[in-house]
């Protein structure tokens, strides 16, 4: 069975919302899904599963102080060719809309890109879930949205 492992970092629960939405809509695609904290994880579990899904808050444009402390960590594992997504949490802001090079600024972005330098193959490009302030809640339509991106990404790891 294709197995999944949904990681996420969360101060108010929304990315940890998010993080089962996806899990959601991976299992309804027959994928066997494990969804965890990034405090919870034993980071050398992670090579064996087929896909990996990292999601965290956008802290001050970038992502928060424990997500890019667990990334530092995870650069110790070899995860050369998982398949892997990542997403966050954010709000609509003008300021997230682009940095100097034209980009957005997003905790996705900054772990789409430490996963890139890890060598997963990113299959889906990031996304964002938008929240309302800093606690939330969600915009309505993400629950949807996620569960959809996860059983597309289900459908095409089986
Ligand atoms: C210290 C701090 C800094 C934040 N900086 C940003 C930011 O730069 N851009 C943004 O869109 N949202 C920012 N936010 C809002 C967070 O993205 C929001 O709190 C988060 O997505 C909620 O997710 P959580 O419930 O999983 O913690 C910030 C929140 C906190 C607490």
């Amino acid at each position: 069975m294709t197995r999944a492992i949904v990681l996420y970092h969360s101060l108010f629960g929304n990315t940890r919302a998010v993080a089962e939405f996806l899990a959601k809509g991976l299992e309804r695609a027959g994928i066997e899904v494990d969804c965890l904290s990034i405090d919870d994880v034993d980071i050398n579990q992670i090579s064996n599963y087929d896909f990996l899904a990292i999601g965290g808050p956008t802290h001050i444009l970038r992502m928060s102080k424990p997500m890019q402390e667990f990334l530092e960590k995870l650069e110790s594992i070899d995860l050369r060719g998982l398949r892997g997504f990542a997403f966050d949490t954010r709000n609509e802001s003008r300021m997230n809309k682009k940095s100097l090079l034209g980009l957005e600024n997003s905790a996705a972005r900054r772990i789409e890109g430490k996963m890139k330098r890890m060598k997963v193959r990113i299959i889906r490009p990031r996304r964002s879930a938008i929240v309302e302030g800093r606690e939330g809640p969600l915009d309505e339509d993400v629950q949807s949205v996620f569960a959809k991106i996860g059983n597309e990404i289900g459908k095409a790891i089986v």
